[in-house]
């Protein structure tokens, strides 16, 4: 997979609450909206071996059993954006883990109210990219230039 130049890869995934509640749509149309970059799509059901990988730092607390049997409850689906400090973004379009304490505005803020928090998304780079190489294979993730980046970035940005 690719991860050289300006622009960042970022996964997020759209829970089982959000896929429950129908708002895919939303949070597609909140990425789109910011600027940013789809480069993969995808619904999958996440297997117990891939969330004990995706959450190893967790597996041993107490809320562990609770997630994993939550995020097995439903497909999810799985999209890789990209941009200039993407992983940042839409750490900050999602809001803040508990979603009762999110801002307005936020993913988390304007849809959820606890810890069935709609998104999951990439907080480190080095994160991201095991992320996107844990959900998507090779030919799943699409390297095209997206002309509205003339209107996103200035010249110099670009470069
Ligand atoms: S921690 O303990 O502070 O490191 O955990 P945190 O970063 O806040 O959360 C890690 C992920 O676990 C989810 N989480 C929970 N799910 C269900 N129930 C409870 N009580 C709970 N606490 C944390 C939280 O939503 C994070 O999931 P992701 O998918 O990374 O957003």
């Amino acid at each position: 997979m690719k991860f050289d130049g300006i622009y960042e890869k970022t996964i997020l995934i759209v829970k089982p609450d959000g896929v429950q509640r129908g708002l895919v749509g939303e949070i597609i149309k909140r990425l789109e909206r910011k600027g940013l970059k789809l480069a993969g799509l995808k619904m999958m059901y996440l297997s117990e071996e891939k969330l004990r990988e995706h959450y190893a730092h967790h597996v041993e607390k107490p809320f562990y059993p609770g997630l994993e049997s939550f995020m097995k409850s439903s497909p999810v689906v799985v999209i890789c954006a990209e941009g200039k400090g993407a992983i940042g973004a839409v750490r900050l379009i999602a809001g803040v883990t508990n979603a009762g304490q999110a801002d307005g505005g936020t993913i988390r803020g304007d849809l959820a109210m606890g810890m069935c928090n709609v998104v999951h998304c990439s907080d480190s780079l080095e994160n991201a990219k095991y992320e996107v190489n844990r959900f998507f294979e090779e030919g799943e993730i699409f390297e095209y230039n997206k002309t509205e980046y003339l209107h996103v970035y200035m010249d110099d940005e670009r470069n």
